[in-house]
């Protein structure tokens, strides 16, 4: 062994030549991954369906017609009547279940989910409790619109030490890359609307199950709803 060592002398300087190369291919690589994210960054925007105006403008005409302010069914159900009718089914696919239920852990913050259309750019549920709940809004590469449906959404954004304070019918806008504390005082229902590329929110809304809850239930029919609705789209042609 000893012998074979010393026979191998330019080993030291072929090994800092390869040790180069292995870190020019690295960064190539790295460049080209990069390059790559920023053209899929350019390019996203072709396959958005819905959009947060009139969604915001939905959401205040689903306040406006519930006969109590605190009728999240009512709203669910005029919501979803509305995008059905509105959007047609050849173009993307919304999931009129509104049982469909299933419960969310993100950010430390708790709450029920209903997912009404994910696709790979876009995802439109209502994310809500009656008990209140509070966390991170979590760091997302997508664009999240937050219409408060029924209660109220505080946020705290420092250096800004006020209290932002979202009420029923307003809409909290996050834009990407921002992050807040964020608490839903009491009851809230909120219809959220993000658009970006949803595949990588997804660890923020999933990986509670595997640190924390251990509710492999709730992330079962979470992937199978979420998975179930993005194949719905993917096959109309709506990424
Ligand atoms: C859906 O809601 C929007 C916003 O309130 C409204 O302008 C539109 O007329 C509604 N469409 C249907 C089919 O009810
Ligand atoms: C709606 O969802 C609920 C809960 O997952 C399920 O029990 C029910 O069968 C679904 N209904 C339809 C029509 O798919």
């Amino acid at each position: 062994m000893a012998a074979k060592k010393t026979s191998s002398a330019p080993k030291p300087s072929g090994g800092v030549y390869a040790w180069f190369m292995k870190w020019i291919m690295r960064s190539v690589w790295f460049a080209l991954f990069i390059a790559g994210c920023r053209w899929l960054d350019t390019i996203k925007d072709r396959w958005y369906v819905l959009d947060p105006t009139s969604l915001h403008q939905l959401s205040q005409a689903a306040i406006a017609a519930a006969p109590e302010p605190n009728d999240i069914n009512f709203m669910i159900s005029y919501i979803v009547n509305n995008l059905t009718a509105t959007y047609p089914s050849s173009i993307i696919a919304v999931n009129p279940n509104s049982s469909e239920w299933v419960l969310s852990n993100a950010g430390g913050a708790m709450g029920g989910m209903y997912v009404i259309h994910a696709s790979i750019t876009e995802y439109l549920i209502v994310f809500g409790t009656p008990i209140g709940t509070e966390g991170h809004t979590g760091l997302h590469t997508a664009d999240d619109y937050f219409n408060i449906l029924v209660g109220e959404q505080w946020a705290f954004n420092p250096p800004n030490l006020e209290m932002e304070r979202y009420p029923a019918g307003s809409v909290h806008h996050l834009p990407r890359g921002h992050v807040k504390q964020y608490k839903m005082h009491e009851g809230c229902f909120a219809l959220e609307y993000a658009r970006g590329w949803i595949p990588l929110m997804m660890p923020f809304g999933l990986l509670d199950v595997f640190s924390s809850t251990l509710d492999y239930w709730s992330l079962y029919h979470t992937v199978r709803v979420s998975a179930r609705e993005m194949i719905k789209n993917l096959l109309l042609g709506k990424i």
